[in-house]
């Protein structure tokens, strides 16, 4: 069954992570648990979070500029949709241009996808809506799937696939390019990848976003050890870590860290086994990248993209990059 698929992946990569001797490590997309969801949907309402606001601002001034020259039905996809909030700017636009409009939200978070796509399907009209719970590629594979079944000429309509808040960032820059060639593999010539990239900018800036004063992104953060003591029977003592981030210029990314304040044993009980942390040793939970503008240049051409149209701020902090198969 896909939950208890699920439950052992996230038990072999905490067992795994957790046992590297030079650094503990535990892999990003385990934040994103139904909790961490709607922890991360208080992140972005935090005032030093500039990326989600100004990302809005962007799909608020260019939505339409993005899509008006796109003549065939157009059929949107997201990948790790979240709240979807943001998507709306472009179904008003794509709306003005066709009556109907299938939309595929894709997220790892069941039920918050499912909380999201009622509460949309509720809320828009002219949007058809079909929540996927699966991961970026299998859930792009599952909607083609789906067009295809329901007799959709794929020649007769524009997959336009949008990946916005900077999540690209998550991933090492060799595995981005793996990951946006893999995207590329299941479309076609005619559709669209719409990105959004967080750009280099001061270090203090940066730094504030992931050390938010409500303590947002700590909770986030530590939600990563109740989920271990839930779902596999851990004991970590949540007082007894801190959560720590910061830039690490020589990578160019935030790194979000798990510091454990003191010498001490945890003992997850799914995996029969005890770790042991040292004082300040810390678990690497997340990595951020900010990219400068070589660097957008330099994935999408290697991913085999090349760049339809580009929009950024005033400040030049974000960008949202339009990316088409060469
Ligand atoms: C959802 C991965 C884009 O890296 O800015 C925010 C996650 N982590 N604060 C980001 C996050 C801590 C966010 N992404």
């Amino acid at each position: 069954m896909f939950l208890d698929k699920g439950k052992n992946e996230f038990k072999n990569d905490v067992l795994l992570g957790l046992s590297d001797p030079i650094q503990k490590s535990i892999p990003s997309k385990y934040l994103y648990d139904d909790v961490g969801s709607e922890l991360f949907e208080r992140i972005t309402l935090q005032p030093e979070y500039y990326p989600t606001r100004t990302e809005i601002l962007l799909l608020d001034n260019y939505s339409n500029d993005l899509v008006k020259d796109i003549s065939k039905e157009i059929i949107l996809i997201e990948l790790g949709s979240g709240s979807s909030k943001k998507t709306k700017f472009l179904f008003t636009e794509i709306i003005k241009k066709q009556n109907k409009l299938y939309y595929f939200p894709i997220d790892i978070s069941f039920n918050f996808l499912n909380s999201v796509v009622s509460h949309l399907q509720n809320s828009v009209s002219n949007v058809i809506v079909k929540g996927i719970p699966d991961d970026y590629i299998n859930g792009i594979n599952h909607c083609n799937s789906i067009l295809f079944e329901n007799n959709f000429e794929i020649k007769n309509v524009c997959r336009f696939i949008v990946f916005l808040g900077s999540s690209i960032g998550n991933f090492e820059i060799a595995d981005a390019i793996d990951f946006l060639n893999d995207v590329r593999l299941q479309i076609a010539n005619d559709d669209y990848l719409l990105i959004g990239f967080d750009l280099e900018k001061d270090i203090s800036l940066l730094e504030n976003a992931y050390n938010d004063k409500e303590g947002v992104t700590a909770k986030f953060n530590l939600n990563l050890l109740n989920r271990i003591n839930k779902e596999l029977g851990g004991n970590f003592g949540i007082d007894n870590f801190s959560h720590r981030s910061f830039y690490n210029k020589d990578k160019k990314r935030i790194e979000m860290h798990i510091l454990s304040n003191k010498k001490q044993h945890v003992f997850i009980s799914s995996l029969n086994k005890q770790f042991c942390f040292e004082k300040d040793e810390t678990i690497h939970t997340e990595n951020s990248y900010k990219y400068g503008l070589k660097d957008i240049d330099h994935i999408s051409e290697k991913a085999g993209f090349s760049i339809a149209k580009e929009f950024s701020d005033e400040n030049n902090w974000y960008k949202l990059v339009l990316l088409k198969p060469k």
